[in-house]
């Protein structure tokens, strides 16, 4: 116990797995809990400007570059009419939204949204509804937001008083269709079917947009993957990505096998990739299908207090979750998942943005903050821009309760030529060893340390509240640099990004 052990690592610029597509820092904004109402949009919060939309989240979202936001949903596009969130506010319905079975009032819709996402510097992700509707209301979407105007759809969204489209790229063919709970829910051959048919029509209205076909919603249903394979042998031509989604949770409170789940991660992705691949050689296709991981994160903490919730109520506070110190190791340790398969893994967000299961959170009438899965985040998304390196790494394991071999060293590493800067991404999964880490850049000469960052606490468990924010990054990472060898520390249960640049 609490011994300190060696790892070692070695990084060439030639070890190149792919560019790294900023995408994969994306986020999501459903119409649930507070994320829109009392999230970005607060009428009448002192922060907000006239159209509602909160200055201080904005700049929070800004801290984050994220450069693309999935919206409206999730389970509550499964269930929606996109007609009900365009055309004057007063004249809007106010529905029962039965995902999440609250009352949705509709004074955000497709425009205001895309107004926020402008303001906010990213772009929208658009999730088109498969549960309930079909090819008709989704290339009637494509053609309002999309279309410069002179038909229908197009001349509606300029009487709405958006002249110019949105130009929306990026669109999912539904949400989660193999799951049970999901309104509208599929069998593959019934999804396969209804996708194809709907990406057709969409892609007529807008040849130049990107299409995510549902993937399995996570890597524990039973339909998995059987699922995928059915779903791209019938949309294999239409469409450009399958999507994957995952969520986890230290349920049983055992955190060394929890800080392990991105093994699970890892396979998941290696699953569809090989899925996607067996399909392309059925098809004998020279098309490669690239991945959309369009929901992850930590979310388990709100579950209990959900029961609790009033139905039929205007975004009371569902999906709540406060985040603890090792869920910001987590998440830090599944973005560097992505970035080891930067190859195929093109599209990622984390969900979601705001509130429900959020880096940020908020107070309605009062302040926003940074819960503690913020950083390692906005980390990766500032720094982890480039080519994705493929480091070679012999680092001690040890088993856990529910996994054996897992490496104590978690580690990915981005190489950005234009700024000619190198950034090794670090986890020390270890609950009680601290590591000495010895890594070999000869490969990158004339490169210095800029920044050795870390974000470690002694409490796996603090949190970040709206009072108190303990769990924040410092600047005082121990390493060092002489002739190539690098040599850092990295603590138990820690995350580091160490910086180098060229000088
Ligand atoms: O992000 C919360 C929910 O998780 C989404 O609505 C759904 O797609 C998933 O099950």
């Amino acid at each position: 116990m609490n011994q300190l052990k060696k790892g070692k690592m070695s990084i060439d610029p030639l070890f190149q797995i792919g560019k790294v597509d900023e995408r994969i820092y994306g986020s999501f904004i459903e119409h649930l809990g507070r994320a829109v109402y009392g999230g970005i949009y607060e009428p009448g919060h002192h922060d907000a400007g006239e159209d509602g939309f909160r200055q201080d989240v904005i700049d929070l979202v800004k801290e984050l570059n994220v450069p693309i936001v999935r919206y409206p949903g999730g389970n509550m596009v499964s269930g929606y009419n996109w007609e009900d969130g365009v055309g004057p506010v007063e004249q809007r319905p106010k529905k029962l939204e039965l995902a999440w079975r609250v009352l949705e009032p509709n004074k955000v819709g497709t425009n205001e949204f895309a107004e926020w996402a402008k303001r906010a510097n990213t772009e929208v992700m658009m999730a088109v509804n498969l549960g309930t509707r079909g090819p008709d209301a989704a290339r009637n979407l494509v053609e309002y937001c999309n279309h410069p105007g002179g038909s229908y759809y197009s001349d509606l969204r300029v009487s709405h008083g958006v002249k110019q489209p949105h130009r929306i790229k990026t669109w999912c063919l539904g949400n989660e269709m193999d799951g049970p709970w999901q309104i509208g829910h599929k069998t593959a051959d019934e999804y396969g079917r209804l996708a194809v048919e709907t990406a057709k029509a969409m892609k007529l209205v807008d040849p130049t947009i990107e299409l995510v076909a549902c993937g399995s919603s996570n890597i524990d249903m039973p339909t998995f993957p059987e699922w995928e394979a059915t779903t791209l042998d019938y949309t294999y031509d239409e469409v450009d990505y399958i999507s994957l989604h995952q969520y986890y949770g230290n349920t049983s409170n055992d955190s060394a096998s929890y800080l392990a789940k991105t093994l699970e991660m890892d396979r998941f992705i290696a699953t569809v990739i090989a899925t996607c691949d067996y399909i392309k050689a059925k098809k004998r296709s020279k098309k490669t299908m690239y991945l959309s991981f369009d929901e992850w994160n930590v979310w388990y903490h709100s579950r209990e207090a959900d029961k609790a919730i009033e139905p039929w109520t205007v975004a009371p506070p569902q999906l709540e979750d406060v985040y603890n110190f090792e869920d910001a190791l987590l998440v830090g340790s599944m973005l560097m998942s992505f970035l080891r398969r930067a190859d195929r893994v093109k599209i990622a967000c984390m969900a979601q943005l705001i509130n429900v299961i959020a880096p940020i959170m908020t107070e309605t009438g009062g302040p926003s903050w940074r819960q503690t899965i913020f950083y390692p985040f906005m980390h990766v998304s500032l720094y982890g821009r480039g080519t994705s390196l493929q480091p070679v790494v012999q680092t001690p394991a040890y088993d856990t309760n529910k996994y054996t071999d897992v490496p104590q060293l978690d580690s990915a590493v981005v190489h950005n030529e234009e700024e000619k800067t190198l950034t090794i991404f670090a986890l020390n999964r270890h609950l009680h060893d601290g590591l000495d880490l010895e890594i070999d850049v000869r490969g990158f000469e004339h490169y210095q340390i800029v920044a050795h960052t870390v974000l470690e606490h002694n409490d796996l468990k603090a949190v970040n509240t709206k009072a108190y924010q303990p769990v924040k990054p410092h600047d005082q990472g121990q390493s060092t640099l002489q002739d190539g060898k690098l040599e850092a520390r990295l603590p138990r249960a820690s995350w580091h990004v160490i910086r180098l640049k060229h000088q």
